[in-house]
């Protein structure tokens, strides 16, 4: 790639990836050995670390991909294992030059399988602590709901005490949606949200990446989100296209795992020169990169260039629309720029 060095270099910030998307086949299947987790035997992808790998590389939707995810996170089960995990995301992203990442997690998915709160956030916890003293990375957690669960469970979640506590302590900012997207619009959703808004917590959506705008709309209007995760199909209307531009709303871009989970058929079809013609503001981001090809930012940032040839200066525009729209401290963000 023209510029590779350069993009390799260029300090990152991401702000959409899933912890538990960064499981790689290698560490499931050793973790389900340790725990005895026993993996579908009826699925001929679960034969071998590398089978699986090769399955994942022919997902033919978001809902195929989740079908995996939900049973790769099943062999998740003790504070090391969900530090472990934590641990080998933050050192993919200092290969990256990333200096801060918001990243999701999904603790629903959890607690329906057993697995307490407590030891999902302090498995994380650790990790995040360490990535901040050994390799400079600062963090910040969003708590993500599951979209095809039903509403009232999110908002009973929500409510648990240790999750309360979360937020009061400030180790957790914020709130997500993610999971299957259609038939689940966000507006299914407010009161949850309406409660998050109550606390003070950082609002962003999981839209417009298998919907269409009008569920990006949904996620503004009736979310007061200041994020949109994904946002790929905004393009589709130019008029909330301009209202997005106009509100400084950040998209969370994520072409390879749009690539991958057929919401495209190439990065070339992600609107990445629209977005920059209309002055939407977006960052560049993985996802789920251990289920996407192992492919982490930077390859998504290389992706891009290759797609569109952005200039040195555009580039850098993207970085510091991604310092900016990071939910750091500002003393993180001010030796960011
Ligand atoms: N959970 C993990 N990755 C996701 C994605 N790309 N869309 C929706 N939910 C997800
Ligand atoms: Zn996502």
């Amino acid at each position: 790639t023209p510029l590779h060095g350069f993009l390799a270099d260029l300090p990152k910030c991401e702000h959409h990836i899933h912890l538990e998307g960064a499981l790689a086949p290698s560490l499931l299947f050793k973790l389900a050995a340790k725990n005895k987790i026993e993996l579908p035997t009826d699925d001929p992808a679960f034969a071998s670390p590398e089978a699986l790998t090769k399955r994942y590389t022919n997902f033919v939707s978001l809902d195929d991909f989740l079908g995996y995810y939900y049973i790769g996170m099943s062999a998740l089960i003790t504070h090391e294992d969900f530090e472990a995990l934590a641990t080998d995301y933050f050192e993919h992203a200092a290969k990256d030059a990333v200096m801060h990442a918001d990243v999701f997690f999904d603790p629903q998915a959890h607690l329906s399988r057993g697995v307490s709160y407590e030891t999902v956030l302090s498995g994380f916890t650790a990790a995040r602590q360490k990535a901040e003293k050994n390799l400079n990375i600062t963090s910040t957690l969003i708590c993500c709901f599951l979209r095809h669960l039903p509403v009232p469970e999110s908002v009973e979640t929500f409510q648990l005490s240790e999750v309360q506590a979360s937020f009061a302590s400030g180790a957790v900012a914020g709130i997500g949606i993610d999971s299957s997207e259609v038939p689940f619009p966000p507006h299914l959703f407010t009161p949850l949200y309406a409660e998050a808004a109550k606390l003070g917590l950082r609002l962003t959506a999981h839209a417009g990446e298998e919907a269409g705008p009008e569920y990006i709309a949904s996620a503004l209007k009736d979310l007061n989100v200041t994020r949109i995760d994904h946002g790929v199909s905004l393009a589709r209307d130019p008029e909330l296209m301009a209202r997005v531009a106009a509100a400084g709303t950040l998209l969370t871009v994520c072409p390879m795992s749009n690539v991958f989970l057929k919401c495209v058929k190439s990065v070339a079809e992600v609107p990445i020169r629209k977005f920059l013609d209309a002055g939407v503001k977006f960052s560049l981001n993985s996802d789920d990169p251990a289920y996407f090809g192992g492919n982490y930012i930077g390859a998504n940032y290389c992706a891009v260039q290759e797609a569109f040839e952005l200039t040195v200066r555009e580039w850098e525009g993207i970085a510091l629309a991604g310092v900016r729209g990071s939910w750091c401290s500002d003393v993180r963000r001010e030796e960011m720029v």
